[in-house]
């Protein structure tokens, strides 16, 4: 099937914000029902953002801020999980105020809306938006909602390859029933793998390219299953941005492990082909995952043309330096106040998986209050998180920061990890360590694994961030 990019969202209006002069943008989005056409002959039912999946991206520029209402037009019940429809709308990527954050408990009921007020401080990046309902998160993002969304800035504008070049592949994987219905089937809690992957919502999609470098801000939206991307040529690809935006430098992979809600933008130089030559975007194998026949496709470039335009200069250079973002990737071991530990693990006697020893259940039973961590503003500290869970990975996904890895098995990270990031995949043995600056803001913020059904039993605390540390 032919590649397709969702619509980009436009604002219902555009204001000033009075309190300081910045400009505000308000977008509205709509959760409801929807059929999507994925199947040769089948529609098959979702839920999405404006009723299509992945839902519509929103692009702003840096310093712009930016609303958005989520009306919850939903059903009243999930029509094949028969659980409640409360969403919870989280943007992954941004230092949201705590009450716009798509906290899991808060909750907005079918036939209720809600506004959140998104900062758009943070140097460009690919975030996304999804939902975040407490215990369905995993059932209602494989149903379709979640999104792209991209801050732009001057400095990512003028290294980076943009517009038409500029192309966003979420990529998601699902089973369908007969029916062309998308299966769920998940009753040990420990993942779903889906037999198909889908770009953009479309099984192996083919994008006609022409001779030239495209950035593709690649986000792995699936709720388990981690990929292995790599070229069918074996060529080599360039890394410039990991999850919080650009890396110091590029680095040069052949391949990487991409575990979910991970965002890595990756430039591919297909001036190298010719014309009428096809190269494919390949799927190898991670430890942990299960795998089917056509697991290892993602999806086809078609070369079909000469670059257009040569005095883009993108068109055939890669930048040598890329951005530091200096407040990330300026952390050192020298700024650590206070160091944790904090270990991902499975609970044999409930069957349930904890992080940082609790689980959500826990923090609910607790009425809140339960923290993994009370963290001082501003100050900067060393997590060393450590899976002992035999035979599982973990994508641990912290909110409200972005962080650095220092370590990985004690030993250096990989090098296309060495950018500001969000998430960390911690493998199977794996212990990794990261720094990172709290705040701007102070309340309570999320941390789980975003293999979204563990996150969902239980695999989720939090910590608050306040002006002394305990
Ligand atoms: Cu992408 Cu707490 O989520
Ligand atoms: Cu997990």
């Amino acid at each position: 099937a032919a590649f397709i990019q969702p619509p980009v969202l436009r604002p219902y209006s555009v204001g000033i914000d009075p309190a300081d002069g910045a400009k505000v943008e308000n977008y509205v989005v709509t959760q409801m029902a929807g059929t999507a056409k994925i199947l040769p002959r089948l529609s098959t039912p979702i839920l999405g953002y404006n009723g299509i999946f992945p839902g519509p991206t929103i692009e702003v520029e840096r310093g712009t801020k930016t609303t958005l209402t989520v009306k919850n037009k939903l059903p009243a019940t999930h029509p094949t999980h028969g659980h409640v429809l409360a969403t919870s709308t989280h943007l992954h990527g941004s230092a949201s105020l705590p009450q716009y954050d798509g906290y899991a408990s808060d909750v907005t009921m079918p036939g209720f809306q809600k506004k959140y007020y998104f900062p758009n401080f943070q140097p460009a990046r690919t975030l996304w938006y999804h939902d975040h309902g407490v215990h369905y998160t995993a059932q209602n993002a494989y149903s379709g909602l979640a999104a792209q969304y991209r801050i732009h800035d001057p400095q990512e504008r003028g290294l980076l390859p943009q517009g038409e070049f500029d192309v966003g592949l979420t990529i998601t994987d699902a089973m369908f029933a007969a029916n062309g219905a998308m299966g769920y089937d998940d009753n040990t809690h420990s993942g779903l793998w889906g037999d198909v992957i889908l770009v953009n919502g479309v099984p192996w999609p083919v994008m006609k390219v022409k001779r030239r470098i495209y950035r593709f801000r690649v986000l792995n939206a699936s709720i388990s299953r981690s990929l292995r991307l790599a070229l069918s040529t074996n060529d080599a690809m360039t890394m410039v941005a990991t999850d919080g935006g650009l890396m110091p430098a590029p680095v040069t992979v052949t391949s990487w492990r991409h575990g979910g809600a991970e965002r890595y933008e990756v430039l591919i130089d297909f001036s190298k082909y010719k014309v009428g030559q096809r190269v494919e975007l390949r799927n190898l194998s991670n430890k942990n995952n299960v795998d089917y026949d056509n697991t290892n496709k993602v999806m086809a470039f078609d070369v079909v043309s000469d670059p257009v335009d040569k005095s883009d200069t993108t068109w055939n250079t890669v930048p040598t330096v890329l951005a530091p973002n200096t407040d990330v990737m300026g952390l050192t071991k020298g700024m650590v106040e206070q160091k944790r530990y904090m270990r991902v693990a499975r609970d044999d006697k409930t069957n349930l998986w904890t992080i940082g020893g609790s689980s959500w259940a826990e923090v609910i039973a607790s009425g809140y209050q339960k923290v993994f961590a009370q963290v001082a503003m501003d100050s900067v500290e060393e997590w060393e998180i450590e899976n002992k869970s035999g035979g599982w990975f973990h994508p641990v996904h912290i909110h409200l920061v972005d962080f650095k890895i220092i370590s990985r098995n004690g030993k250096a990270p990989m090098p296309y990890e060495a950018g500001p990031k969000d998430v960390v995949y911690v493998g199977e043995g794996e212990k990794v360590k990261v720094l990172m600056r709290f705040g701007p803001h102070k309340g309570r913020y999320m941390v789980h694994c975003h293999n979204l059904p563990h996150e969902d039993h239980d695999m989720m605390t939090q910590f608050r961030v306040a002006l002394n540390a305990n």
